[in-house]
């Protein structure tokens, strides 16, 4: 049977609203097409007992932050910036293994959100899972930050009642509720971006000057790629080094790559025919506005056997 949005919203906002009751819940929400539409599905069921938590982690893209809380603010969700990028980069330091890293950021996400807990006192998170974490988790392709009990981790452990109200969906009918929501279709029909952000496209340790230099480097592929329909786009930051040569001076730069795919679900994925006149823009633009980048590659590789991001 079709997936019927409009039913599922009402389904899910008399579901939270009984589990929920009168008490102040929390939604976790960084942005991204999943944690908003869950940040507005949540918003739906409870109105001003709802408080929309963003976590500026410091691996967010260019702006972020101050865009997605003006939105929520503007259409009247309760909304609390909490700045931790400190405690993120902390974590983070020294690690290496992309699965360490995963779950460094994804302790220090839910220590930050018990706090959040506690000190607004409300009983319950919210939070935007959905089946394609869930699956990619169990499967132990790759610890998907925001997945917990299903792997037999205790929410509790953090101090946290958890409620997932998209985790049965796929990103196809995430964005259907989204659009049932009401919500811009700037949000609904956004490109994925994962929760722990820019951590995974810094290939080895994140660091705060990893992470500037990426987020730059994403802010250049966004804006050069907007004409081009796809999943998702972006930009990666690799461990290695290779050589440049500028005004006969030699350095040994950083590596960017673009990477480009075309997905339905994000379980499989094909990368995006970019024409090659876009490609060369993107370098330029890379090697002028960023001058410890050498190299611009472009990544062909589908999803098996890559998976879509770096880590
Ligand atoms: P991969 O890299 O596994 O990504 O092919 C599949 C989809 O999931 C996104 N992704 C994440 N989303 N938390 C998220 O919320 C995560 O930890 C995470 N890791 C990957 C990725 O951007 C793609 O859309």
């Amino acid at each position: 049977m079709a997936f019927n949005a409009q039913n599922f919203v009402v389904e899910k906002t008399r579901d939270i609203r009984s589990q929920v009751g009168n008490d102040t819940t929390l939604c976790a929400t960084s942005g991204g097409v999943d944690s908003m539409v869950c940040a507005f599905l949540a918003h739906r069921a409870l109105g001003r007992n709802l408080i929309a938590i963003f976590i500026d982690d410091g691996l967010m893209r260019e702006g972020e932050p101050e865009k997605v809380t003006s939105l929520l603010r503007s259409r009247g969700i309760r909304t609390v910036l909490v700045l931790a990028a400190d405690d993120f980069f902390k974590a983070l330091k020294g690690k290496e293994d992309p699965e360490d890293m995963r779950k460094a950021f994804r302790d220090t996400f839910y220590k930050t959100l018990g706090k959040a807990v506690r000190k607004h006192r409300a009983k319950y998170l919210i939070q935007g899972t959905i089946a394609a974490d869930v699956i990619e988790t169990k499967g132990k392709i790759k610890s998907q930050h925001n997945v917990l009990a299903q792997i037999g981790i205790n929410p509790r452990r953090y101090g946290l009642n958890v409620i997932e109200p998209l985790v049965t969906l796929f990103k196809p009918d995430v964005r259907k509720v989204g659009k049932a929501l009401r919500l811009p279709s700037t949000i609904h029909q956004r490109m994925p971006f994962p929760g722990p952000g820019l951590a995974t496209r810094v290939v080895g340790e994140v660091t705060p000057a990893k992470v500037r230099l990426l987020r730059k480097a994403t802010s250049i592929v966004e804006r050069e790629m907007k004409s081009i329909k796809a999943f998702q786009t972006f930009a990666v930051l690799l461990d290695d080094r290779a050589t440049g040569v500028r005004k006969g001076k030699r350095s040994f730069g950083n590596i960017i790559v673009v990477r480009s795919v075309q997905s339905k679900n994000a379980m499989t994925a094909t990368p995006t025919r970019v024409p090659y006149d876009v490609l060369e823009r993107i370098q330029k633009k890379i090697t002028n506005q960023i001058p410890e980048v050498t190299k611009v590659l472009y990544d062909i590789s589908p999803k098996p056997p890559s998976t879509i991001e770096y880590i």
